[in-house]
C-alpha cells in the first residue's frame, strides 16, 4: 500500500496527535490580576485545544465549560485594591527603586499566602490524588506554589509575564552580566554611563541579597506550613531547590522590543503569543470606528488602574483635551453613567483593546504601559502616549520612545496643556506613525508563531519527562565559583608567591656574588701589583 503524501502527513498527524493527548496539566494562576490570567488563559485554551486535560488554581471561573478543563477557585478572590489601593498608585507611592522591589516581594507573599489558605486549595493540597506529567507555575512571585511539583514529582514549566529578571537567569544557570543589562525597575537603556553602572550594580546585588534572604525564606516557609499535612517537613526540598529544578521557562520577551543579552536553550522568548487575528467588534463600538473619518483615540489605563479614580483636576483636563481634538476617542472608563461626556467621546467599562487596536481608523493609543497593552500597541503598529505608573511600566514607555513610536508624559505632570501638546505632536508627525509600523514589522516576523513555540516546549518537556539539559550545570555553581574569582585568587596567590621567592632567590644571589668580586678584584690587584713589582726588580 503507498499513501500520497496528504495521507502520510494526516496518519503522521493523528499518530503524534494522539501521542500528545492524553497529558494532565496542573497550572498554577494564584496571582489575582486579571492581566495575568488574560494572558495565561490563552496557553491553557491552546493546550486544551491540542487535547490536553488541564486543572488550574486560579482567581476567575472559566468563562465557558469544557470537558476536559478543572479549576480549583481561589473564592472568594484575593481583593487587589483592598490591600494594596488604588490611591497610592496615583500618588507615586511606588516611584522609588527599592519599594518598587518590595511592592513586588509583598504583594508576591501576600497573595501566596492567601492562595495557600484558601479553603478550596487546602482541601486539593491534602485530598488530591491525581498524577500530573507537568505543572504549569506562572513564572511571578509566587514560588510556594512550586511544591506542587514535589507533590506529584512532575516537572516544571513557567510562564514569566513580566519579562527577564535577574533571578530567571540564575535559576537557568546564567549570571546576568551588570555591564549591560540594566536591572528590570530601572529606565536605563543598555548603555549605561559609569554613574548608572554604579547604580546598578548596587541595586542588583541588593535584589539578589534581599530576595535571598528576606523574600526566599517567607516562601519557603510558606510552602512548608501549606504543604505539611501530606508529609513531615524534614522531607521538603526548599523553594529555592525547586525554582533551579524548572526545565524551561516561557518568558513574556521579544528580541525587537527587549535589547538583546545572554540567554541559554531552556529561557524561551514568547512575547505576543496571545495576540490573535482580530475578531469582530461588538456593533456600537465597529459603527463609533467605522464613523471615525479623522480617526480615532484609543484610551485606557488597563484593568488595574482605573480611570474613574481618577483625581477630579486630572479628569477635567482629559475632558478638555479630548473636547478640542478632531478625533473620535474611545474611552475605558469604569463608571459608565458619568455626564458631560463630550460628543466625540464614547466609554465603556470593558474593551476588547486588542481588536480595537486592529480597526484602521485607530490612530493613537493613550496607554499606562503594562506589558499586555504596549505590545499590542506594537503588533498593530498604532503610535502610543504612555502614562506609566509603576513596576515595568516606565521602562515599557522608555523603551517605546528610543524606538521613536510613543511619546511618555508621567502622571503627576498631566494638564490640558502638556496633555494636548502630546496628542498633537504624535497625530500630526508622520514619523511616529512609521516607526509604528516598522515596529509592528519586526514584531510579527518570528521563525515560529510564539504560542506554537510554547506548545513545542511545553509538550517537550512532558515527552521528555523533564529537560535538565536545557539549562548549564552552572546552576550549581556558587558565584566566586561562576565568576572564577577562586581561579583568579588562586593565580594571584601562585604569583606573588613566585614573585616573593624569586625575589627572595635573586637578592640573595645579588648580596653573595659582590661580596665574592671585591675579594677576587683584591686578590687580583694584589697579585697584579706583586707582579708589577717583581718585573719593576726585574727591570
Ligand atoms: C478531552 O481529552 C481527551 C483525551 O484525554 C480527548 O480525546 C478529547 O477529544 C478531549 N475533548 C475535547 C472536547 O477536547
Amino acid at each position: 500500500m503507498r499513501f500520497t503524501p496528504f495521507e502520510y502527513l494526516l496518519v503522521t498527524l493523528i499518530t503524534f496527535g494522539s501521542l500528545a493527548s492524553c497529558s494532565n496539566i496542573l497550572v498554577l494562576v494564584p496571582f489575582p490580576a486579571p492581566s495575568h490570567w488574560l494572558w495565561l488563559e490563552h496557553f491553557v485554551q491552546e493546550l486544551l485545544h491540542r487535547g490536553h486535560k488541564v486543572m488550574a488554581i486560579t482567581n476567575f471561573a472559566a468563562k465557558e465549560d469544557h470537558p476536559n478543563y478543572t479549576e480549583v477557585l481561589i473564592d472568594p478572590p484575593y481583593d487587589i485594591p483592598y490591600y494594596f489601593p488604588v490611591t497610592d498608585i496615583f500618588e507615586a507611592k511606588y516611584n522609588n527603586d527599592l519599594s518598587n522591589l518590595f511592592l513586588y516581594w509583598n504583594v508576591g507573599l501576600s497573595t501566596t499566602k492567601y492562595a495557600l489558605e484558601n479553603p478550596n486549595v487546602q482541601q486539593f493540597i491534602e485530598q488530591d490524588d491525581s498524577d500530573f506529567d507537568l505543572i504549569i507555575s506562572e513564572q511571578f512571585f509566587q514560588e510556594a506554589f512550586l511544591m506542587f511539583a514535589h507533590k506529584y514529582r512532575a516537572p516544571i514549566v513557567t510562564i514569566g509575564t513580566l519579562g527577564y529578571s535577574d533571578f530567571m537567569d540564575r535559576a537557568m544557570g546564567l549570571l546576568t552580566p551588570w555591564s549591560f543589562v540594566p536591572h528590570p525597575v530601572l529606565s536605563y537603556t543598555t548603555e549605561m554611563t559609569f554613574a548608572q553602572r554604579c547604580y546598578n550594580l548596587l541595586l542588583s546585588l541588593a535584589d539578589a541579597v534581599i530576595r535571598k534572604y528576606y523574600y526566599m525564606p517567607r516562601q519557603d516557609m510558606l510552602a512548608k506550613t501549606s504543604f505539611a499535612t501530606i508529609e513531615g517537613p524534614e522531607s521538603f526540598p526548599s523553594v529555592y531547590e525547586l525554582e533551579k529544578s524548572i526545565s524551561v521557562m516561557l518568558i513574556n520577551s521579544h528580541v525587537s522590543t527587549s535589547p538583546a543579552r545572554p540567554s541559554i536553550t531552556g529561557l524561551v522568548n514568547v512575547a505576543g503569543a496571545h495576540i490573535q487575528s482580530a475578531k469582530p467588534l461588538p456593533t456600537d463600538i465597529q459603527r463609533f470606528l467605522d464613523g471615525a473619518s479623522e480617526g480615532a483615540i484609543f484610551f485606557s489605563l488597563g484593568s488595574y488602574v482605573k480611570s474613574s479614580d481618577m483625581p477630579k483636576d486630572k479628569l477635567k483636563a482629559f475632558f478638555e483635551v479630548f473636547r478640542n481634538v478632531k478625533q473620535k476617542v474611545l474611552w475605558k472608563f469604569e463608571d459608565e453613567t458619568m455626564i458631560n461626556v463630550p460628543k466625540n467621546v464614547m466609554v465603556r467599562k470593558w474593551l476588547p483593546q486588542s481588536d480595537i487596536l486592529a480597526h484602521p481608523n485607530v490612530v493613537l493609543f493613550i496607554t499606562h504601559g503594562g506589558m499586555f497593552g504596549s505590545q499590542e500597541g506594537i503588533y498593530r503598529g498604532v503610535p502610543m502616549l504612555f502614562i506609566p505608573f509603576y513596576g515595568d511600566q516606565h521602562r515599557n514607555a522608555l523603551k517605546a520612545e528610543l524606538s521613536g513610536y510613543a511619546l511618555t508624559l508621567n502622571f503627576a505632570d498631566v494638564n490640558s496643556i502638556t496633555l494636548g501638546s502630546r496628542i498633537n505632536e504624535l497625530l500630526t508627525n508622520p514619523a511616529y506613525s512609521r516607526l509604528a509600523k516598522k515596529a509592528s514589522e519586526l514584531f510579527r516576523d518570528n521563525l515560529v508563531p510564539p504560542m506554537e513555540e510554547a506548545m513545542y516546549w511545553i509538550e517537550y518537556v512532558i515527552r521528555h519527562k523533564g529537560a535538565k539539559h536545557l539549562k548549564s550545570v552552572s546552576v550549581d555553581l556558587n558565584w566566586l565559583q561562576y565568576l572564577m574569582l577562586d581561579v583568579f585568587a588562586f593565580f594571584a596567590f601562585v604569583f606573588l608567591l613566585t614573585a616573593y621567592v624569586a625575589y627572595k632567590i635573586i637578592s640573595a644571589f645579588l648580596e653573595k656574588p659582590t661580596k665574592l668580586k671585591s675579594k677576587e678584584h683584591k686578590k687580583l690587584t694584589s697579585s697584579s701589583k706583586t707582579k708589577n713589582s717583581k718585573k719593576a726588580k726585574e727591570n
